[in-house]
């Protein structure tokens, strides 16, 4: 019952309703709704009691350059993926859409996508060649329509291939496609900190390239100091999955969702295409007990049995 009245509770202010109308439609006294929204804090929904109204937040708080997303779950299932390059003629939606379908039959509370979410613009001439869109508008408005649609919020932050849009034409792509969609959250640029609970998670995308593909994440770590360390630490870029346990740091080197590209051969460029399925259980304190992970992997037969 609570649930239900839940649901209409945020119904209603996905639908921008006031207070006073809510209570009507609710039937429920303004103190009850109230108390509503601070059960739907807990539960990690984006919404707040502010200046009368109720009110949808975009990103989640953040305090100290954290973003805080509240947990009073025991167990929390996430979905890692990364440099899915929407708008490269080698993008993977058909495994993204599969991995979405999938996310929410496991009932998957959060995907975390660690940059490079569209292919961008770089000044290498060939890439045209090698794009879907070209413009920014182009990129912007294909992503906002073909990135699979879905009631799990993803959080990501941009990669370098997004953040080539900022040196052409001064706009931050994602920070426009995720102002177009409730269901996508941007944390910000290269790396950000999120806590779920007491959960903390660093999203780090990086640049320039590398030598063996454990080694940047390895060196990464090594530069946060010991206190700052997060549980979950994802990173991007390299497109080679990757998983270390270092003291109480689970690394997770995501790979990219996208085929191998003409110029990634030419340059002797290999990558994986995969995704973790994470699953967290925390102790009756909120700590985190447990982590443990699946890696899945595709290459190219997938595209026939898959859709
Ligand atoms: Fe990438």
């Amino acid at each position: 019952m609570e649930k239900e009245i839940k649901n209409k509770l945020k119904y209603l202010i996905n639908k921008k309703k006031d207070l006073l109308t809510i209570c009507e439609e609710l039937e429920l006294k303004d103190y009850e709704v109230i108390g509503l929204v601070e059960l739907m804090k807990q539960d990690g929904e984006l919404v707040d009691y502010v200046d009368g109204q109720i009110i949808k937040l975009k990103k989640p708080l953040k305090s100290n350059d954290v973003y805080k997303i509240p947990n009073n779950l025991e167990r929390l299932r996430l979905l890692l993926i990364s440099d899915t390059h929407i708008c490269s003629k080698y993008e993977r939606l058909d495994i993204l859409n599969y991995l979405y379908d999938k996310a929410d039959k496991k009932q998957v509370n959060y995907i975390l996508h660690s940059g490079d979410l569209t292919d961008g613009l770089s000044n290498r001439q060939q890439q045209l060649y090698e794009l879907k869109e070209i413009s920014y508008e182009g990129q912007r408005d294909y992503t906002i329509d073909k990135y699979p649609k879905s009631n799990i919020p993803t959080y990501l932050i941009a990669g370098n291939h997004d953040l080539w849009w900022v040196k052409q034409c001064g706009t931050d792509i994602c920070k426009d496609i995720c102002k177009n969609r409730d269901d996508l959250i941007y944390l910000g640029s290269d790396c950000e900190d999120l806590q779920i609970g007491k959960l903390k998670i660093r999203l780090y995308h990086g640049k320039g390239g590398g030598y063996a593909k454990s080694y940047k994440l390895q060196k990464y770590l090594d530069a946060i100091p010991i206190e700052e360390r997060p549980h979950i630490l994802q990173t991007g870029h390299i497109h080679q999955a990757f998983y270390m346990k270092q003291d109480n740091t689970h690394c997770f080197q995501t790979s990219c969702l996208q085929d191998l590209t003409p110029f990634e051969r030419s340059m002797g460029f290999s990558n994986d295409k995969s995704c973790w399925w994470v699953d967290i259980n925390f102790d009756n304190r909120g700590n985190v007990y447990s982590i443990n992970q699946e890696l899945e992997t595709f290459d190219k037969k997938l595209k026939k049995t898959l859709y």
